[in-house]
């Protein structure tokens, strides 16, 4: 009698733990599931903050910075699409000048350029810069330019010059921006700064290690500046990017995983203050498929594992770019 006790007492318990694995699985599923749903909900059907609250219509200005070429460009078109004046600023004067002239006529907005090399890190530059601003309303800022490893790259390898010009572009560029605009943001407690961030530095990406470094600094600087801003009525939203149509990326043809610039910088226009596909305060994944990759990356799989697998993508790239540098070279010299 007393061992049947026991076994019914242990078949129960069996099947109590079975119970309670099972409801904790099922929460844990229908978490992740939630969690996906959200995602979806935020990119296909939510919409962000009107750009009239940051002045659009209104005389309020827009400055970009990298705005005449790929995702820049067209942060520059589309702002000015919605009324806001734009700043426009990369190095080229002349090309500048062309889009400052076709956002005029096609927006009936106003705009300044001005020209400079963010490479240099020129304090007369930036100077000049805060003087073009003075005379502007500034309440949005998009910190765009970005500048990346010519090829995959072992970092012992890497010329220091591409360092130096990766940190300068990418790190200071965007503080050195924000340190111009923020003040006359906070004393009107409105503000907008985009910061546009990378895949690379959601997952650290081997062989592009600096670039990696600068986006992930983009990433965690943006979130602690978020919240400091967020009390003085300013908004900041730190963009994660994965591919994207563009002479930086070198890739010229779209597909699902990689928009144009139009399709792209539409969705992150569209949803200010919401973060998509982003798991992290004041980050927004925008993208659709970028959103779902986001979340992909986040919730299956270990950071290891998507380090190990930036690990095999770059390598593969850098044995194409090689290659495709050695043939440069043996047709030069046929050349010659
Ligand atoms: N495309 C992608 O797949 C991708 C993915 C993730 C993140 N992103 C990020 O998106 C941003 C824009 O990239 P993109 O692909 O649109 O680049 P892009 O097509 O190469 O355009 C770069 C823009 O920046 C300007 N620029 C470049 N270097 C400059 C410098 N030293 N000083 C001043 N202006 C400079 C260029 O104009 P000038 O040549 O006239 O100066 C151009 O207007 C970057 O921050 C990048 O890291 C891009």
């Amino acid at each position: 009698m007393d061992k049947i006790t026991h076994f019914v007492q242990k078949s129960d318990c069996n099947a109590i733990a079975v119970a309670i694995f099972g409801v904790i699985g099922a929460g844990f599923v229908a978490f992740k599931a939630l969690s996906l749903l959200k995602v979806l909900v935020d990119v296909f059907l939510r919409s962000g903050t009107n750009f009239k609250k940051y002045g659009a219509g209104r005389g309020g200005w827009a400055i970009v910075t990298g705005a005449t070429d790929g995702i820049g460009k067209e942060f520059a078109l589309q702002l000015a699409s919605k009324k806001m004046n734009l700043v426009l600023v990369s190095r080229t004067e002349s090309k500048l000048k062309a889009i400052a002239k076709e956002l005029e006529e096609k927006y009936s907005v106003q705009t300044k350029y001005y020209a400079m090399d963010f490479t240099k890190g020129s304090d007369a530059d930036y100077q000049g810069l805060q003087q073009v601003l003075n005379s502007c309303e500034v309440n949005v800022l998009v910190n765009n330019v970005g500048t990346n490893h010519e090829i995959p790259t072992p970092f012992e390898q890497e010329s220091d010059h591409i360092v130096k010009n990766i940190i300068e572009v990418n790190i200071n560029a965007a503080m050195k921006m924000t340190k111009i605009v923020v003040p006359q943001m906070i004393e009107r407690k409105n503000g907008l700064i985009i910061n546009v961030g990378s895949f690379a530095g959601l997952v650290p990406t081997p062989f592009l290690s600096v670039y990696s470094g600068s986006k992930a600094f983009l990433s965690s600087w943006s979130q602690a500046i978020g919240a400091e801003l967020k009390p003085k009525g300013i908004h900041v939203q730190n963009v994660n990017t994965f591919f994207v149509v563009s002479a930086m990326s070198r890739i010229r043809r779209a597909s699902l995983l990689i928009p144009m610039p139009k399709p792209y910088v539409r969705s992150v226009l569209s949803q200010i203050g919401l973060s998509g596909g982003a798991s992290t305060p004041f980050t927004s994944t925008p993208f659709y498929s970028h959103a779902v990759a986001n979340w992909l990356i986040d919730n299956v799989f270990s950071r290891a594992f998507w380090v190990q697998h930036n690990y095999n993508v770059q390598i593969d790239i850098r044995k194409r770019a090689l290659r495709k540098r050695e043939r440069e070279a043996a047709a030069a010299a046929k050349n010659q």
